[in-house]
C-alpha cells in the first residue's frame, strides 16, 4: 500500500517514526508555552495539601483488584479522598529547578496534560469545573455549577461521567511537548495521559473507590466543558471517581 492510500493514523505513525538519518526534523518547528497553567482570574481557589494522605495499601493487591467500574453508590466523596486522588495522579514529589517531578513520568519532564476536575459530589467542595495548578497544588474554580448532564452528553451519554462524584479530565497542550518533539510529541501526549490516569485508578483501589476511563467522548464538548480552544490544547481522556456500589 503506498503512503497515500494509507488511512492517516498510519501515516502519522510511518512518518513520526526516529530514523538513524534523523530524529523528526521534518515539518515546522513550534513556539515555547509556560510550563504551567494558572487561573489567576478564577472564581474560587482552594489549595490542597500535598503528599500521600491515605492510609497504606498493598501495591500488589491494588494491581489485582483494578477494574474499570461504573456502578457508584451516592455518597459524596471527602475533601481528603479527592485530595489522594489528584496527588497520585498529578502530585509533585520531587522540585529540581526548572522541574516539579510528578508520581507519573512524562517525555523530557514536559508535562504537557493538564488536569481539570468535574465536581459532582465532594463535601465541602462547589460542583463545577476546576482546573489542577500544579506549582500550587491548588484547584482553581472555572464554572461553578451542576455540569452533569452536559459531561454525560459529552461522553456520548455514558452515564456513569454523571453518577460518580468527580470525574478528572485531561487535556493536552500540544506545543508544550512539540517545541521539543515535533510531530512526535503527539505520541508522548497519549502515554503521558495513560500513565497519570493509570496511577488514579490505582489510587481509586487503594481508597475503594471505583474509577472507570473513557477515550469515547465528543471532543469539542469536553473542549467547551474546560474552556479550552481544541486547537492548541485538546481533549485527550477523562475518568469518572466514586464510591463502589
Ligand atoms: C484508552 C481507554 C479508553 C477507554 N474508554 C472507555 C469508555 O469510553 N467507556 C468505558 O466504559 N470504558 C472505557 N475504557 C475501559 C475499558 O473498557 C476497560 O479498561 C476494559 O474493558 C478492561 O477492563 P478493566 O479496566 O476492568 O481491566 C477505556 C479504557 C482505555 C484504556
Amino acid at each position: 500500500m503506498s503512503s497515500e492510500e494509507q488511512g492517516i493514523g498510519r501515516r502519522y505513525l510511518q512518518e513520526t517514526r526516529y530514523l538513524r538519518s534523523g530524529l523528526g526534523e521534518r515539518g515546522p518547528t513550534y513556539p515555547t508555552v509556560p510550563r504551567y497553567k494558572e487561573y489567576p482570574e478564577a472564581a474560587e481557589r482552594l489549595v490542597l495539601a500535598p503528599g500521600p494522605h491515605a492510609p497504606g495499601a498493598d501495591l500488589w493487591a491494588c494491581l489485582q483488584a483494578r477494574r474499570s467500574l461504573r456502578k457508584y453508590r451516592d455518597r459524596p466523596l471527602s475533601l481528603e479522598e479527592l485530595t489522594a486522588l489528584v496527588w497520585a495522579a498529578q502530585g509533585v514529589t520531587l522540585t529540581s529547578p526548572p522541574y516539579l517531578l510528578r508520581t507519573a513520568p512524562s517525555a523530557g519532564a514536559l508535562y504537557p496534560v493538564e488536569t481539570y476536575l468535574a465536581v459532582h459530589r465532594v463535601t465541602g467542595v462547589a460542583q463545577g469545573v476546576w482546573h489542577l495548578n500544579i506549582p500550587d497544588f491548588a484547584l482553581e474554580l472555572l464554572n461553578q455549577g451542576d455540569c452533569r448532564r452536559p459531561l454525560v452528553e459529552a461522553c456520548l451519554s455514558q452515564q456513569f461521567m454523571g453518577s460518580g462524584a468527580v470525574a478528572f479530565i485531561w487535556t493536552g497542550i500540544l506545543n508544550r511537548a512539540m517545541n521539543k518533539y515535533r510531530e512526535r510529541a503527539i505520541r508522548y501526549l497519549f502515554l503521558d495521559a495513560g500513565h497519570i490516569c493509570q496511577n488514579l485508578m490505582l489510587a481509586a483501589t487503594a481508597l475503594g473507590l471505583g474509577c472507570c476511563p473513557v477515550g469515547a467522548f465528543f471532543d469539542e464538548e469536553v473542549e467547551r466543558l474546560t474552556q479550552v480552544d481544541g486547537v492548541e490544547e485538546v481533549a485527550l481522556y477523562l475518568a469518572a471517581v466514586g464510591p463502589v456500589a
